[in-house]
């Protein structure tokens, strides 16, 4: 599975209320979104059941699941926002 060596600082933004949130080295954009009160779908948390999947509407991923196939991945399209992270300054969700 590819990563970067270490986390980097992004932040996202959600297309419904245009809410925007800094995601931290140490945080998933799921922990910092269930921190914020909302009530996003979940289970496993390490990126291999595919119930946190989101649609990707703005930046690029960086994808650290193991249940996208690679042409998800390379489509850019979808994310796994327990682990997976961003390779831009922003990403925009359809959340
Ligand atoms: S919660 Fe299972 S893949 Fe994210």
């Amino acid at each position: 599975m590819p990563t970067t060596p270490e986390n980097t600082v992004f932040d996202i933004v959600l297309k419904s209320s245009g809410a925007s949130f800094t995601i931290p080295a140490t945080k998933s954009i799921l922990d910092v979104l269930i921190e914020a009160g909302l009530d996003p779908m979940y289970d496993c948390m390490r990126g291999e059941c595919g119930i946190c999947r989101v649609t990707v509407l703005e930046g690029e991923v960086d994808h650290r699941d193991v249940i996208l196939s690679n042409a998800e991945r390379a489509s850019n399209k979808v994310m796994q926002i327990c682990v997976s992270r961003a390779l831009t300054p922003r990403l925009v969700l359809d959340l």
